[in-house]
């Protein structure tokens, strides 16, 4: 029997009684399904998954993605994009430095990912037992409803280019990273997606550009664009939007691409381990 847990913040619930590793019935599933399209987050508890399972029960929801960055995904299982800080025989097990940036899994691609589902496999904690690396997710319906008249008369019908390359070369504390294969770059070009989106499934609008990846406003250049998108990207992450996740050892939690963006929290360093898997879903082209 499902029970569910609103976080108290203006998105995320828990959902109680059920274990993932099992293969769910059609009403369950499409009941997890509805949760998730109305609380934007959700999360369970204490599951434990191989990674066969992760990934079953996210192809469920249909295709998912296989990640640009194939030497940061799980051998075996280019489906399971692997983040932590772990490094084994001087190789990391996966991408050290992914979501430190506001961010929308995928938000660079034509078609952009649908959502995303995140298994905790080892959470780092203090010498208080506090964990750490916790998780903001940002309600991209929350700060839609909240934008003033006049910033939603500016950009009513207007784009923003969202641009990989932007988002992976920017500056990170741990160094930069490795240039990108001409492979890689031809399979992220710039594209260009509306700044209001509307989610396919429940019709909520949704403001769709981040500090990670969004390049510029379309066709709005110099000092207007700046300070439009810049106002926008401050916007979006106010903290009454935001619900951040403490991680615990078992937590499988889905996000959904257009009705959140989210960003990671590097509070610790090894000996501190963090070790998390994401399957990422494929979407539909923004509207
Ligand atoms: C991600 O953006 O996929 C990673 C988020 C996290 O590590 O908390």
């Amino acid at each position: 029997m499902i029970n569910v847990r609103p976080t108290g913040a203006v998105l995320g619930a828990e959902i109680l009684g059920v274990d993932l590793s099992q293969d769910l019935d059609d009403v369950t599933f499409h009941k997890i399904v509805d949760l998730w399209h109305e609380h934007e987050v959700v999360f369970f508890r204490d599951q434990k998954l191989t990674p066969a399972q992760h990934v079953a029960f996210s192809r469920r929801f249909g295709e998912l993605e296989l990640h640009v960055r194939k030497d940061c995904c799980r051998p075996g299982y280019h489906e399971l994009f692997v983040v932590s800080n772990i490094v084994v025989d001087g190789k990391p097990i996966g991408s050290q430095d992914a979501g430190l940036f506001w961010h929308s899994d995928l938000c660079y691609l034509k078609v952009p990912s649908r959502g995303s589902l995140f298994y905790a496999l080892e959470v780092p904690h203090d010498a208080n037992g506090k964990a750490l690396g916790d998780t903001r997710f940002a309600s991209s319906t929350a700060a839609y409803n909240a934008l003033p008249e006049a910033t939603r008369r500016k950009i009513d019908g207007r784009k923003a280019v969202q641009s990989y390359k932007s988002g992976y070369y920017r500056e990170r504390n741990a160094g930069p990273r490795k240039t990108l294969t001409p492979e890689q770059e031809a399979r992220t070009p710039d594209v260009e997606h509306p700044i209001v989106r509307t989610h396919p499934a429940n019709g909520k609008k949704c403001l769709f550009v981040n500090e990670g990846y969004t390049a510029r406003i379309a066709g709005m250049d110099g000092a207007e664009g700046d300070a439009l998108l810049s106002e926008l990207i401050a916007h979006s992450t106010r903290p009454e939007f935001i619900y951040q996740h403490s991680w615990c050892a078992g937590d499988f939690l889905l996000w959904d691409n257009c009705l959140v963006q989210h960003q990671a929290i590097p509070d610790y360093k090894l000996p501190l381990r963090r070790h998390m898997e994401r399957t990422t879903l494929t979407g539909t082209a923004p509207f």
